[in-house]
């Protein structure tokens, strides 16, 4: 199904499935603990080994010597697997640093090699034997240092490096109120709950993986690329997704391990990453540093604003696209944004949950806080008189949907914004100061194809078939109302089958396009089989009714069960779109509004309640949209004050490696967060009308928190996350 004019009254507007609170149709498989994650693929074949990796302990260099004669004598040892004895090894599009390295190290924690033994314990026991000899080269290890030497990267994906309108420099420099401020986030892991696995067998040159992956297709294509065989001999299965955020977007280490020793073993290899190794070993949203230049006039209108951002990588590696958003979310005749990368030899930067715009909006959103003060405006003020309608680059050029004023007046009306004094540090409630602080939010909305088939058998059961992935997001309950409603189907009547190679390629989860576009997939696929059905009963498909488990035309209704048949009927389809993302810019947007209270002696910070009002086109199901932003409102909490991985610049490597020692909120942290999605569609989306929400929760929910904390206690923290130690010296009396 082509998708290039802008839906028009369709099925899924009859909203008797779609937009309702359905609850999880996985949730029993969750809550009984059966649903079958990655490591627990016991049942997939018999008889498995098991790998442990062995992992560099430098950060670059080579390993001049490895000697594995211990660990294949250790007991039950089946074989070692390194750089030396694996065979010729391909390199995926996706990963930058290889997976299985040698004799050249990249990055710390970067696998060498794989110990097969019988149990897991021997295995790791085996994996301590092996003796590695390093000549160390020297590293890149602190952004602040290499920024010096950072350059202008490749254009990439997500827009230029460089963007500028006007005259950026005459207008800052003859504006009346100015602000020139430069802000720095840190590295963060993504922290997910499961930890990255993979059950690896061959049957003859056929490959099956059982792993743990947002995006089935990227991961199968880059497999037999790495692995240097065809495409079809490959299948990798991934039902569920313990969280991903970005770090299973690609394929990891696991998977080409345990793919290379089953083969050295003959045998079903399973492996799973250990958590002290997750952080060095696979990827992480990089440090930036990111300064910006706002001039206002004095009525506090914006003429010029400038926002530049560095960041690091590997060799290869991309920049973080920290200033995409300040090319959309603010009107103002002169702008520049640039984009700035330098070499680190840390381990590999990449995607982590609204990658971009989540470090982006932790800078700009302090800095309009910052701006409103100077100008003496109400910070939800200021951001409403700053709103542009159309894209400000390109003037002429419509949002598809843009309704950021109305989340940040009606979430200031929520949140009973008026009640906060805009003076800071006045504030008491007993030995707490007290703060409010609000943030716009906003993250683009993307468009990509992705199918879907559809079965409809004699029992009248649909089975929806899709590559599809469900990373703890809700795309089986989506995917099943989505079928439900557009075949006039009771939900109990939908099987949702995801996360297979054999089945069609869908857009995969990631970028928050996941929910609207294999759900639009899902869609194209029922309305080819509405045309099937339609057709086998003698019915005119454009004049068919589909309801109740029965399509109705004239005077003629009949059982979709019986039309199937014994034969059953099948449609494929996917969706695939025109240019409506280039004639209208496609973005969500949001308000985020926080109450904070510091300890006025320790400075100890407690959130005390949170706010998002969300405009995200249609809410596909209010309940999954919603835990979809508490998460991301919490891992926004975690941005503000706890998440950085500390780096040795010395040897080049993240030191806090575990969940002990990395710090994310616990529920205790995060005493009340509501939630208000507008009542929106944006027919120039898709066929469902929906957009992104997951990573929409996250953007600017750490400035919120960094003004709050100012509204609190009067110092302005510009370096994340905001600890204890950034606030002592500052407090009031
Ligand atoms: Mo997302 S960072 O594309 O999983």
């Amino acid at each position: 199904m082509k998708f290039d004019t802008p839906a028009t009254t369709n099925p899924i507007d009859q909203l008797k499935v779609i937009g309702r609170p359905t609850d999880r149709i996985d949730g029993p498989l969750k809550t009984t603990g059966t649903a079958p994650y990655a490591n627990d693929r016991h049942d997939v074949a018999p008889n498995q080994a098991y790998g442990y990796v062995v992992v560099a302990g430098i950060a670059k260099g080579r390993v001049t010597a490895i000697d594995t004669s211990r660990a294949r004598a250790a007991p039950r040892v089946l074989a070692v697997v390194t750089a030396q004895n694996a065979g010729p090894l391909g390199k995926g599009i996706f990963n930058v640093a290889a997976l299985l390295a040698g004799p050249e190290v990249q990055h710390y924690h970067q696998a060498v090699g794989l110990v097969v033994a019988e149990t897991f314990e021997q295995a790791r026991s085996a994996a301590g034997l092996v003796r590695l000899d390093y000549e160390l080269a020297p590293g890149a290890f602190d952004l602040s240092t290499a920024s010096a030497s950072a350059v202008k990267p490749k254009d990439g994906s997500s827009g230029p490096a460089d963007a500028a309108v006007g005259d950026f420099a005459g207008a800052f420099a003859k504006a009346p109120v100015t602000l020139d401020a430069t802000y720095t986030t840190p590295d963060q892991s993504h922290a997910m709950m499961e930890p990255h696995a993979t059950v690896a067998v061959w049957e003859g040159d056929r490959l099956t993986v059982w792993t743990s992956n947002q995006m089935i297709n990227w991961s199968a294509g880059d497999l037999a690329r790495a692995l240097g065989i065809a495409r079809e001999k490959v299948r990798l299965v991934s039902p569920f997704v313990g969280g991903g955020f970005g770090g299973k977007l690609f394929l990891r280490a696991d998977v080409l391990l345990a793919a290379l020793g089953a083969r050295a073993t003959n045998r079903a290899v399973r492996v799973a990453l250990p958590r002290p190794l997750m952080a060095n070993n696979t990827t992480h949203r990089p440090a930036t540093i990111q300064r910006i230049r706002i001039g206002c006039r004095r009525n506090g209108k914006i003429i010029a604003i400038g926002h530049e951002s560095w960041s690091g990588n590997l060799p290869g590696g991309a920049a973080e696209t920290a200033v995409n958003q300040t090319r959309l979310l603010y009107a103002g005749a002169n702008r520049m944004t640039a984009t700035r990368l330098a070499v680190l030899d840390l381990p590999e930067g990449s995607a982590m949950r609204a990658p971009g715009e989540a470090s982006g909006m932790m800078a700009l959103e302090i800095a309009m806080d910052e701006m409103a003060e100077k100008v003496g405006m109400d910070p939800v003020k200021f951001r409403v008189l700053n709103d542009t309608q159309e894209d400000p680059e390109k003037p002429g050029r419509p949002f598809s949907q843009r309704q950021l004023v109305k989340c940040l007046e009606l979430g200031a009306e929520r949140f009973a914004w008026n009640r906060r004094n805009p003076r800071p540090g006045r504030v008491r409630d007993g030995r707490w100061l007290v703060g409010m602080g609000m943030a716009a939010a906003f993250r683009n909305n993307l468009v990509t194809r992705s199918a879907a088939r559809v079965r409809l058998d004699n029992r009248g059961v649909l089975t929806v078939e899709t590559d599809m992935t469900d990373i703890g997001t809700g795309s089986y309950t989506i995917i099943a109302q989505t079928a439900a409603e557009t075949m006039g189907l009771p939900l109990e009547k939908v099987a949702v089958r995801l996360g297979d190679s054999t089945f069609p390629v869908s857009c995969g989860s990631g970028g928050q396009w996941g929910g609207n576009n294999s759900t639009a997939g899902v869609y194209a696929a029922c309305m080819k089989l509405r045309d099937a059905v339609a057709e086998k009963a003698g019915l005119d498909p454009a004049q068919a009714v589909f309801a109740d488990g029965q399509v109705r035309g004239g005077d003629r209704r009949l059982a979709l069960a019986d039309i199937a048949g014994d034969a059953g009927l099948v449609a494929e389809d996917h969706i695939e779109y025109g240019d409506l993302d280039k004639r209208y810019q496609q973005s969500t947007f949001g308000a985020h509004f926080v109450e904070a209270a510091v300890d006025a002696a320790t400075c100890e910070i407690r959130i005390r309640r949170m706010l998002a009002v969300c405009a995200a086109g249609r809410i596909l199901n209010p309940k999954s949209a919603r835990s979809q932003v508490i998460g991301a409102m919490t891992m926004g909490v975690g941005a503000a004050l706890m998440e950085a991985l500390e780096v040795d610049k010395r040897r080049g490597f993240f030191v806090n490696h575990d969940l002990a020692s990395y710090e994310v909120p616990v529920h205790a942290d995060i005493p009340h967060q509501e939630v208000i999605f507008l009542d929106e569609t944006d027919p120039i989306s898709s066929p469902m009308k929906a957009k992104g929400v997951g990573e929409l929760g996250i953007c600017g929910v750490a400035a919120a928190v960094a003004n709050a904390v100012y509204n609190a206690t009067g110092v302005r923290v510009r370096d994340y996350p905001i600890t204890l130690d950034k606030l002592l010296h500052g407090l009031p009396a």
